[in-house]
């Protein structure tokens, strides 16, 4: 079971990128973290970072295609609170979804609490930091085994 995890715009910064909000850990490090923990949960990952829209979009459409993925966890950054273009995306591919974000976005800024991707997704985990994106593999871990019973 391979789930590819994309990562949108500014999460490349994170390690500087205002660090009481999304944490000390790089980018590299984190998705060393998440590999790690997923491995030994039987989950193979790979990972994928753009700060353009179209970029995520492709990467989307080529989650089997390209990554040969059965699910995808997407932290789409601020473009998930505006979004169309990778809000149509998501449908376009039948493989379980969950949006993540590191922050608690429910917390912050009155505009992050809405979310263009989420009607698209089969959830959304937020606030956790990298455990987020580990509980988000988890639940596409957990969609895709009730579905091959
Ligand atoms: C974020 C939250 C978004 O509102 C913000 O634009 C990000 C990161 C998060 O992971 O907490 O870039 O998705």
């Amino acid at each position: 079971m391979k789930i590819l995890i994309i990562n949108g715009p500014n999460l490349s910064m994170l390690g500087s990128r205002e660090k009481e909000i999304y944490g000390e850990q790089t980018l590299a490090d984190m998705n060393a973290d998440i590999a790690g923990w997923c491995a030994d949960h039987g989950i193979e990952t790979e990972f994928f970072q753009s700060e353009t829209e179209g970029e995520i979009i492709k990467a989307i459409h080529q989650v089997r295609t390209k990554y040969g993925a059965d699910g995808i966890v997407l932290n789409a950054g601020a473009y998930t609170h505006y979004s169309y273009a990778i809000g149509d995306a998501l449908p376009c591919v039948k493989v379980p979804k969950v949006e993540v974000h590191i922050s608690n976005v429910h917390a912050r800024d009155e505009f992050r609490h809405k979310s263009v991707l989420a009607a698209s997704c089969d959830g959304v985990i937020c606030g956790f930091g990298a455990d987020s994106y580990k509980l988000a593999c988890l639940a596409v871990k957990g969609i895709l085994e009730r579905k091959a019973k």
